[in-house]
C-alpha cells in the first residue's frame, strides 16, 4: 500500500506467522486435554485470534467481547465500558483472553477483574504485542508475541481511526508532517 501514514515496519508478515504458530503450539501443549475457551477482544484481536486458533490442536471454542475505554484515542483512562459482552457463561471454564496489544494495561486489568468475578476455572492472557515502556499496571500475561517500542502501531488488526487493520504486517503510524 502506498500510503504516507504507513511508516517503518515493526513486525514483518513472516515473523508474525512464525510467532503465531509457536504461540499456538505452546497453547496446545499447555491446554492438552482441557476444554479451552478463547475470548477475543473486538475488533483488533480478530485477525490474530483467527490465525492463532488454526494452530491450536486442543479442543477449543471462541467468543468475543467488545469494550471501549473512556479517554483520548491514544491514551486509555482505565474506565472501560462493555459494548458487547460474552454470549456464554464462563463459570468453571478454562478461559484465555486474546488481545491484540497491551499498552498501559488498563483495559486488560479491567477485563481480568470483570471475568475473574465470574469464577472461571482458569483465566490467562495471550497478547500478540506489548509495549512494556507504557505499562501502568503490572499484569500477568502468560503468552506474548512481541515486545515493541513505545510507538503507535498499525496493521494486523491494529487500527488508526478504524483503518489499516488489513495490513499483513505491523508498522508504525508515520508522522504526516
Ligand atoms: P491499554 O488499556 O492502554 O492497554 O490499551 C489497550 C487498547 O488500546 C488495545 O487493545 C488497542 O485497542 C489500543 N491500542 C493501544 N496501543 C495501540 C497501538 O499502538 N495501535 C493501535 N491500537 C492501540
Ligand atoms: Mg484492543
Amino acid at each position: 500500500m502506498n500510503d504516507p501514514l504507513i511508516g517503518e515496519i515493526l513486525v514483518p508478515a513472516d515473523d508474525l506467522s512464525a510467532r503465531v504458530k509457536e504461540l499456538g503450539e505452546q497453547v496446545s501443549a499447555d491446554y492438552e486435554g482441557r476444554d479451552l475457551l478463547l475470548v477475543g477482544v473486538l475488533k483488533g484481536a480478530v485477525f490474530f485470534l483467527s490465525d492463532l486458533m488454526r494452530h491450536i490442536s486442543a479442543p477449543c471454542e471462541v467468543d468475543f467481547m467488545a469494550v471501549a475505554s473512556y479517554g483520548s484515542s491514544t491514551d486509555s483512562s482505565g474506565v472501560v465500558r462493555i459494548l458487547k459482552d460474552l454470549d456464554i457463561p464462563i463459570e468453571g471454564r478454562e478461559v484465555l483472553i486474546v488481545e491484540d496489544i497491551v499498552d498501559s494495561g488498563l483495559t486488560l486489568s479491567y477485563l481480568l477483574r470483570t471475568l475473574n468475578a465470574r469464577n472461571p476455572k482458569s483465566l490467562e492472557v495471550c497478547a500478540l504485542l506489548t509495549k512494556p515502556d507504557r505499562r501502568k499496571v503490572d499484569l500477568p500475561i502468560r503468552y506474548v508475541g512481541f515486545e515493541i517500542p513505545n510507538r503507535f502501531a498499525i496493521g494486523y488488526g491494529l487500527d488508526h481511526a478504524e483503518r489499516y487493520r488489513n495490513l499483513p504486517y505491523v508498522a508504525v503510524l508515520a508522522d504526516p508532517g
